[in-house]
């Protein structure tokens, strides 16, 4: 074994899918270090929970290659399977048994024989303890994503991949899992996951965003929004959205991103091309515009790599 692969949980070169002749992963280049949290985010179908069931051994690769806790995923995809959990996106419980019921069930499927020290901790980890006989279909929705976690580490896997494991979470539950998801973390597990929430993605050690099969940027949050060349302003103007859509008339889309009560232009030409934009939309009739630099969000950042990833895609015509 190499020192790269004591440190690294996941590395992955050229891995890649395709389904009838589509690729839905590209070529996946990944290095996830040991202990850390990293988050995979990109738009509907970029590829991020097929990327998740290539390194769980779950799907064949159609080409490259990936080592998983120091594991070859095409030689030894079931000892990497004993090692790891996952959370599909989909994941359902069985609704008609309990909450210990369906730990048990897992234990099983994993061949956990002793599970029963385990699980106490589980529930007493996830604060289910008081809920232990109660049909899972009778949780409620946090609740229930706990429970999924719960069934996910019953094996005390060392990584585990969580695909969007708080999507349609409310935000005091979704608070409540994350402070669990950094007790897992503080315990020396590696957390690889999806998420669409972006205060979410700001909490993850190091980033992937991935756009059309492939991981376009990855870094630290701080590193991704240091990625997007230009600058960032956020305009304001009497008649918000009529001056979005007159903007949009001769901008691309990524330039653009109207939020209820602000309107924020992304620009290579700084601080000339805030101030074009003002004159334009002040000619226009839609004045008196207000304008200043700002920090861009990671959603900004997001939006305008993405764009640009774009252009140059309908530019090479790949
Ligand atoms: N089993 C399959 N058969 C055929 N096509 C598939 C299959 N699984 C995924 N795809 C396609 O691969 C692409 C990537 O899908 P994937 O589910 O990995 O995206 P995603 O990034 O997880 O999207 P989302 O954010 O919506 O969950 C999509 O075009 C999808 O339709
Ligand atoms: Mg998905």
């Amino acid at each position: 074994m190499t020192a790269a692969t004591e440190t690294l949980a996941i590395e992955a070169r050229g891995l890649a899918r395709a389904f009838g002749g589509q690729p839905a992963v590209a070529a996946l280049d990944l290095n996830v270090r040991r202990g850390e949290l990293f988050g995979l985010v990109g738009p509907d179908g970029a590829g991020k929970s097929t990327a998740i069931r290539l390194l769980c051994g779950l799907l064949r690769p159609t080409g490259g290659t990936a080592r998983v806790l120091g594991l070859d995923l095409r030689t030894q995809p079931d000892r990497i399977k004993a090692r790891i959990g996952y959370l599909s996106q989909n994941f359902t419980l069985y609704g008609d048994l309990t909450v210990d019921e369906n730990i048990a069930f897992f234990a099983d499927l994993h061949g956990v024989r002793d599970f029963r020290a385990r699980r106490d901790e589980l529930l007493a980890f996830t604060r289910l303890t008081p809920f232990r006989r109660r049909l899972a279909q009778a949780l409620s929705g946090g609740m229930q994503k706990k429970l999924a976690l719960a069934c996910t580490l019953i094996h005390t896997p060392e990584l585990i991949f969580l695909d969007e494991p708080s999507t349609g979470v409310d935000p005091v539950s979704r608070g409540e899992f994350w402070n669990i998801l950094s007790d897992i973390l503080a315990r020396g597990v590696t957390i690889f996951m999806t998420t669409p929430y972006l205060d979410e993605a700001e909490r993850c050690h190091r980033l992937g965003l991935m756009h059309r099969g492939r991981i376009i940027r990855a870094g630290t949050p701080d590193d991704i929004r240091a990625a997007l060349p230009g600058k960032v302003f956020r305009l304001e103007s009497p008649a918000l959205t009529a001056a979005y859509h007159a903007l949009r008339r001769h901008r691309p889309a990524a330039s653009l991103v109207l939020y209820g009560d602000r309107l924020h232009f992304w620009t290579q030409a700084g601080a000339d091309g805030a101030r074009a934009a003002a004159a334009e939309l002040e000619q226009g009739g839609l004045g008196p515009v207000a304008w200043r630099e700002i920090a861009p969000s990671l959603e900004d950042v997001f939006i305008g790599l993405l764009g640009a990833e774009g252009d140059a895609h309908e530019k090479t015509g790949k």
